[in-house]
């Protein structure tokens, strides 16, 4: 087989991390019939994620979304395994939904090159990472990419295809095609920026939303309000960072201004109130809106 990835030569996908991320990644990968092994190097994060995903299977034929003998089958495509060797070495297309820390990734990439087959991509979901950070301690940068799914991926539709200054078109074009194959809708960003291209719309609208908020011009449940019965969103941008947890919002903005050293990058003066009093949102039921159990 040449080296070189090409998307008919895809038959086995490697998800590596089966979190909340990985563990619907790979599902998402054995419902469009492909054989997908799910790596993870905590035995019970695989055993929890296997039962997550028969639950949710299970959910989705009783509401009639889905047939029992598609999950069924899906699910019976479906690998577990802690030795990442072993799960690379008959993979020809590796994405990797591990923990964010870089040095983590750096050691997995190198892992992957070596026990992967030549011709697998490797592919990164990190949020935050561009693949360049963890392409150059692999032997095959040009077949590096990221590979960004949006939470949660057994739902959302979009998948943003990242390429880096080495990334090959056959790579770009099998993770493009792997996207699709997969029922999503990916977009290709040509090269590496923070914070790709979705979330920084979602940023630029959660900024003029603060900003409106904060010069007085109108409530935050106004704000909100005009985003969902104007725009269509399915909700405001104070109702999502609450979803998404203050603290996250926070530490999002912290990163990005540490990066870009801008001060206008800095957490906007009402959400670090909120994130130093503890308010982080939904999951302490209480953010920008007061929730009840
Ligand atoms: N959560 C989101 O909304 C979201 C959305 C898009 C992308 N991402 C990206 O997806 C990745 C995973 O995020 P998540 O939310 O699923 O995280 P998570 O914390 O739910 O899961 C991370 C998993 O990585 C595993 N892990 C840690 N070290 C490992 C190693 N050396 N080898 C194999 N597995 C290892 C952990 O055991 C855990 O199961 C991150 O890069 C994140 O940026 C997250």
């Amino acid at each position: 087989m040449s080296s070189k990835p090409n998307l008919e030569n895809v038959k086995r996908i490697l998800v590596v991390g089966a979190g909340a991320m990985g563990s619907q990644i790979g599902m998402v990968g054995a419902l469009a019939g492909y054989q997908v092994t799910i790596q993870d190097i905590s035995e019970d994060m695989l055993t929890k994620a296997q039962a997550a995903l028969a639950e949710r299977m299970d959910r989705n034929v009783s509401k009639g979304r889905m047939e029992r003998t598609d999950t069924d089958a899906a699910l019976g495509r479906m690998n577990y395994l802690t030795s990442i060797q072993d799960a690379a070495s008959t993979a020809d297309f590796v994405i990797e939904a591990a923990v964010e820390k870089l040095e983590t990734k750096r050691g997995i990439f190198q892992e992957l090159d070596r026990h992967a087959p030549p011709h697998a991509v490797l592919a990164t979901n990190s949020s935050t990472l561009g693949s360049s950070q963890v392409a150059d301690i692999t032997g095959r940068a040009d077949r590096v990419c990221n590979m960004h799914f949006f939470n949660p991926a057994l739902v959302m539709k979009c998948v943003e295809v990242v390429r880096h200054e080495q990334t090959s078109q056959e790579t770009v074009d099998t993770a493009m095609g792997l996207a699709e194959r997969m029922g999503k809708s990916p977009i290709l960003i040509n090269r590496e920026i923070p914070g790709f291209v979705a979330n920084r719309l979602l940023g630029a609208l959660r900024t003029e939303a603060l900003k409106l908020y904060d010069d007085g011009i109108a409530s935050f449940q106004d704000i909100d309000t005009a985003a969902k019965t104007a725009l269509g969103h399915p909700m405001g941008p104070y109702e999502l960072m609450d979803l998404v947890g203050i603290d996250v919002v926070h530490l999002i903005r912290q990163a990005h201004f540490e990066e870009t050293g801008d001060p206008a990058d800095l957490p906007h003066p009402a959400l670090t109130e909120l994130y130093e009093a503890g308010h982080y949102g939904r999951k302490t039921g209480q953010g920008w809106y007061t929730y009840s159990e």
